[in-house]
């Protein structure tokens, strides 16, 4: 790996300086730190000369000791510069740059001589800052009330937001100026287990729009022994303060020094598709500790499970009488339903299929015993996590699956009884070895035991963390639904290839499900911090088709399905749908069968957050590109210069389109397919119908079909 580091430090020791600037490497964003009178640490931030941030306080309130908020003095300014170029094991491109300009700013606090130090990144596109805490004589255990770290922004912006929630992240997106926010309003239907915790909290990743046209996303990075950061809105100052995830004591964070807060950040730019490039969450996550990264393969994966979804086909559970409620090995008591999914049967059909159609991996739920109870009773013991139901061959499917050159891929819903997990977690890996599973899905459905804690707190955090870390030391791969929203941390432990961590497909299944304009944000929030696992390919659109009178659908077209494989960025990719619907679309399924997961290069073309999004890709180690387009309830053109292709070349374009006449409500599964010759001159316009999308597959072009293909 390319490695360039400069490093050039200026100390100052210049006592009676109260206050620091720094550039970021382009000069377009200035940070200023000062110490206010009461000796109250602020920043302020400018973006090409306007103000982003207004000054801001920071600190901490703790518990039971004096808080860590005023009375400082600065004792030392450390400035330097970093610039390195690194590869990631996976993702949207094979080098990022990490260039940034550091400020580290040591204050002590007089009265009582603790040190905190504030560490300030200022990369060409963002702010990233965090509180250090060294050891110390005065400051070694100490619990935190809340980290009050100020956001005040300049005006009443336009903000994409879900509601502050300790326990969930799967709703659907209000967009609102931030006057108008009132989380109490939000519907959270269809959530297992939401809470709002006050009418004025909202959630980060956030993403607010200035109406001078200036994007900015607040979030955080590397959230590590600390509880995630939501956001309380002061709807009149437009002040935003971070507020912590509590536990049962309402306590929000437990320290020991050392200990260094995630990083806040805030990324900045003019132009909406600068925020879904940009690599500073990355950049502020330490660099992949795990040495032999080999068992990491980004891939696509179909699964028994969206039978599981849609209404009357299949279910977790092996047991028919709903009034058995019990975890049980009497199958005489269970007696099968008929209706199991996860049989012999339904099994080997799915690595069949995966086989023939080029799938990696085949995810298969509901294959133990506990599925009749899993859900509802805050149950301490549910699953076991190594008893299979007696209709699943666990041995012989794996080895089945083998033969043909596929993998089955592990699933642990916990369903939220955490410690349950810890104590069986060893020997659940162990049976994975055991039968050669290298991928898991794991999934937090309901509160969690320990009760009181929550899913987004400290106590889960490390949870989340600890279990990619043991399968890392295990070469597993990992993906979590309902966990902690990532926040960079797949750069350190690459094996956590994804996660749900926001409203995915499957709430269209049974639910009011998500608008057709969810997919056109998630990139600019929810996936700031990561690959998203959202499940897309569905085909079968309305589940009026499994039930009839059933009037929930997914919000999309089926064009736009296949585009989601390009606009929403994950190494693993499920195809969701069942292999019956994909045999009856076999010339769409192609595009899903030839889509990348694993990237060269991304030109983000155009975006709007909540409108539009159109993204190309370049596909690792291959002259390949694909592109997806899509948008919101609206229809609209959408433009695409080719200017990404390779000049000497001709292209064969296999456009996957919206027919004219498609809806994504009253016609949405009517979709065109179309080659063209194209070449990096040429420029695509292409209609999206409302709801709807477009999915292009771009491969060199033989000399029979420069002959024989009509130009773009
Ligand atoms: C919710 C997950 O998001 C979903 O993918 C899974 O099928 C169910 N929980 C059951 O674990
Ligand atoms: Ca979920």
């Amino acid at each position: 790996m390319k490695k360039i580091i400069l490093t050039a430090i200026i100390a100052n020791f210049l006592l009676c300086i109260n206050s620091q600037t720094l550039r970021s490497p382009n000069k377009n964003l200035i940070l200023n730190f000062e110490l206010n009178d009461s000796g109250q640490p602020t920043y302020k931030l400018n973006y090409k000369g306007n103000e982003v941030i207004r000054t801001s306080k920071l600190g901490l309130e703790l518990k039971k000791n004096s808080s860590l908020l005023e009375n400082f003095e600065i004792t030392d300014s450390v400035f330097s510069k970093f610039d390195e170029t690194w590869k990631p094991v996976w993702g949207e491109v094979k080098e990022i740059s990490n260039e940034h300009n550091e400020l580290l700013v040591v204050l002590k606090q007089k009265k009582t001589e603790r040190i905190m130090k504030i560490r300030f990144r200022l990369f060409n596109d963002g702010l990233g800052f965090r509180y250090e805490f060294e050891k110390q004589a005065n400051l070694n255990y100490f619990e935190v009330a809340d980290e009050h770290t100020q956001f005040a922004l300049t005006g009443n912006h336009k903000t994409f937001w879900i509601p502050g929630d300790y326990d969930t992240n799967e709703y659907c997106y209000s967009t609102t100026l931030l006057s108008e926010i009132d989380a109490s309003k939000v519907d959270g239907s269809g959530i297992g287990t939401h809470g709002f915790f006050s009418k004025n909290a909202v959630q980060s990743p956030l993403l607010l729009k200035t109406d001078k046209g200036l994007y900015i996303s607040i979030f955080e990075a590397a959230l590590i022994n600390y509880s995630a950061m939501q956001l309380l809105v002061d709807c009149k100052n437009y002040v935003l303060t971070s507020s912590l995830v509590p536990d049962a004591f309402g306590t929000k964070a437990y320290m020991q020094t050392p200990h260094n807060t995630p990083w806040r950040t805030i990324i900045v730019s003019d132009k909406a598709t600068d925020i879904l490039a940009s690599k500073t969450i990355l950049n502020l996550n330490e660099p992949c500790k795990i040495a032999n990264t080999d068992f990491i393969k980004p891939q696509k994966y179909i699964g028994i499970w969206w039978g599981m979804h849609v209404p009357d086909k299949w279910t977790w559970s092996y047991g028919e009488d709903p009034n058995i409620k019990l975890a049980t090995t009497n199958w005489d008591l269970l007696k099968p339903s008929g209706r199991h999914g996860a049989t012999n049967e339904n099994v080997k059909y799915y690595i069949d299929f995966a086989a023939k159609h080029g799938f990696s991996g085949i995810l298969v739920e509901g294959w133990n015993v506990g599925w009749e109870d899993w859900i509802g009773n805050w149950k301490e013991d549910v699953f076991d996590f190594t008893t299979p139901y007696p209709d699943f061959d666990i041995q012989n499917l794996n080895l089945y699956a083998q033969s043909k050159g596929v993998k089955l891929i592990m699933h642990h819903e916990t369903s939220a009884s955490v410690t349950n997990y810890e104590r069986h977690i060893d020997k659940a890996i162990e049976l994975m070895k055991k039968h050669g599973y290298d991928a898991l899905k794991t999934g937090y459905v309901g509160w969690i035991i320990p009760r009181g804690e929550h899913h987004d707190g400290q106590w889960m955090v490390n949870h989340y963390n600890r279990v990619a870390e043991k399968m890392a030391q295990n070469k597993i791969m990992l993906d979590a639904h309902e966990p902690v929203r990532p926040t960079g941390q797949h750069r350190t432990y690459p094996n956590w290839m994804a996660c749900e961590a926001a409203r995915g497909n499957e709430f269209n299944a049974w639910s009011a499900g998500n608008k057709p304009e969810h997919e056109t944000i998630l990139p600019f929030t929810r996936l700031m911090g990561g690959p998203m696992d959202y499940t897309p390919g569905i085909f079968e659109i309305k589940m009026d088709y499994y039930q009839k009178g059933n009037k929930n659908q997914v919000h999309t077209t089926l064009a736009k399905q296949l585009a989601l494989y390009v606009t929403m960025y994950s190494p693993l990719q499920m195809a969701a749908d069942l292999p019956e619907n994909y045999e009856k679309h076999l010339d769409a399924f192609q595009f899903i069968k030839d889509v990348a997961v694993d990237w060269d290069d991304t030109k983000y073309i155009e975006a709007e957050p909540g409108d539009y999004l159109t993204i190309a890709r370049k596909a690792k180690n291959s002259d390949n590109w694909f592109v997806g387009a899509i948008t919101d309830e609206n229809a609209r053109k959408a433009i695409i210069p080719m200017q990404f292709l390779d000049e000497k070349c001709w292209y064969v374009a296999t456009i996957y389109a919206d027919a004219t006449d498609a809806n994504w409500e009253s016609n949405p599964m009517k979709y065109v397919i179309k080659q063209f010759l194209v070449s990096n001159k040429s420029i695509l316009t292409q209609q999206l119908a409302p709801g709807g999308g477009c999915a292009i597959s771009i491969k060199k072009a033989t000399k029979a079909e420069i002959k024989g293909l009509r130009k773009a």
